[in-house]
């Protein structure tokens, strides 16, 4: 997507040739500052991820997939050496599925192969890892613009479709155009009147700070609201559609997305309001089961809901307590949301039911990977 007239993907890599650097937008100074950050070893990799420089499903993905080009390059063909930087590396997130998915995929290619041709494939594959998930993520829009087509069609007046979405699945999320707003996205180019309610998504606030961002760079009618301002929204006819993301879907339509992501799935659910997920295929996790039983949920730390981090009014990024220190938090950061309050799964090959057998008839070619 376009950043002030500029083309970017989230992740790239640079000089290929005469160094091995990697190159992210550094979201940790979204939207207050656009920087461009360097990592030059699979410990600045790991760092970044679990710092959360990069972040969103998609995007740490294919962060971790250049990750092994790095990996490739340190291990100086030692498989032994190879697999652990595969394992910092795919336990540097526990919860979204696409990081152990691309590592695996990157593994697998270059653990049969001559060492010598190692930092070639990597660095090939990642580069096919951050195109297919671009790709996916459009495809995802042109499937996913029908459902908005739909409700405007129905809307007397040519009225406005509001959509509500949580937390950041956008283009920062992934490589390129994002999982919940590239229909947003593709809907708007094709000029449907759309506008989107931006849950402000504590404790980190993505939505805020970078969804709003890219629905302004992209000129989408936005307004950010307090977490618990869903429900009223929509028991007052002000939402059309939800739409979110996921970190890891279950082939039964459960889905685990960013905390706050249940209460509006049942808010939606209880005032007959679509619920949607969309998400690419390297989000399935084909293994799981069902409910989502056993998949880990990250805790990150407390501080995160302790404090806050903003702009001062001399203009400086600081972070500020929000009550005394005595008090205790916890801070959890996905829930489940079991697919029977899901109307639909929006994927690169179409919609399909949250369940089984909408899943399953989509992607019968990864009946294989479902058994354990
Ligand atoms: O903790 P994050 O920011 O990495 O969480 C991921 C998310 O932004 C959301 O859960 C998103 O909806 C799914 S990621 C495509």
């Amino acid at each position: 997507m376009n950043v002030d007239g500029k083309a970017y993907r989230t992740v790239w890599s640079d000089n290929e040739t005469t160094s091995f650097s990697v190159k992210i937008i550094d979201q940790k100074k979204l939207p207050f500052a656009f920087e461009v950050k360097e990592l030059l070893s699979v410990s600045d990799v790991v760092r970044s991820i679990t710092d959360m420089h990069v972040r969103g499903a998609g995007c740490i993905g294919v962060t971790a997939a250049y990750g092994m080009w790095l990996a490739a390059h340190e291990s100086h063909g030692d498989p032994m050496l190879l697999r652990s930087f595969a394992d910092s590396l795919m336990s540097s997130r526990p919860t979204a599925n696409n990081l152990a998915w691309a590592v695996e995929r990157q593994l697998s290619e270059l653990i049969n192969a001559d060492p010598i041709d190692w930092t070639e494939i990597a660095l090939n594959e990642a580069k096919l890892i951050a195109d297919e998930d671009a790709n996916w993520c459009r495809r995802i829009g042109e499937n996913g613009k029908e459902l908005l087509f739909d409700l405007a069609k129905n809307k007397p007046d040519d009225q406005t479709v509001n959509i509500l979405t949580h937390c950041n699945a956008g283009w920062l999320a992934f490589s390129d155009w994002g999982s919940a707003t590239a229909p947003i996205y593709a809907a708007h180019r094709e000029d449907i009147p759309i506008h989107v309610w931006v849950d402000e998504t504590r404790p980190l606030n993505q939505g805020s700070r970078l969804t709003a961002w890219e629905l302004e760079k992209e000129g989408v009618p936005h307004t950010v609201i307090a977490d618990n301002v869903g429900g009223h929204l929509m028991n007052t006819g002000k939402v059309d559609i939800v739409i979110t993301g996921t970190d890891r879907t279950t082939r039964y339509g459960d889905v685990v997305n960013k905390i706050g992501t249940y209460l509006k799935a049942l808010a939606a659910h209880d005032n007959g309001i679509p619920f949607y997920v969309a998400l690419p295929s390297s989000t399935f996790d084909w293994k799981a089961s069902e409910g989502g039983l056993g998949i880990p949920i990250e805790e990150r730390s407390q501080d995160e809901v302790r404090k806050m981090e903003g702009l001062s009014s001399s203009g400086e990024l600081m972070s500020v307590e929000l009550t005394i220190p005595s008090v205790s938090y916890a801070n959890y950061a996905f829930d489940v949301t079991p697919s029977r309050l899901v109307t639909g799964l929006i994927t690169e090959r179409g919609v399909c039911d949250a369940s089984e057998k909408g899943v399953m008839e989509l992607f019968s070619d990864k009946k294989q990977l479902c058994k354990s």
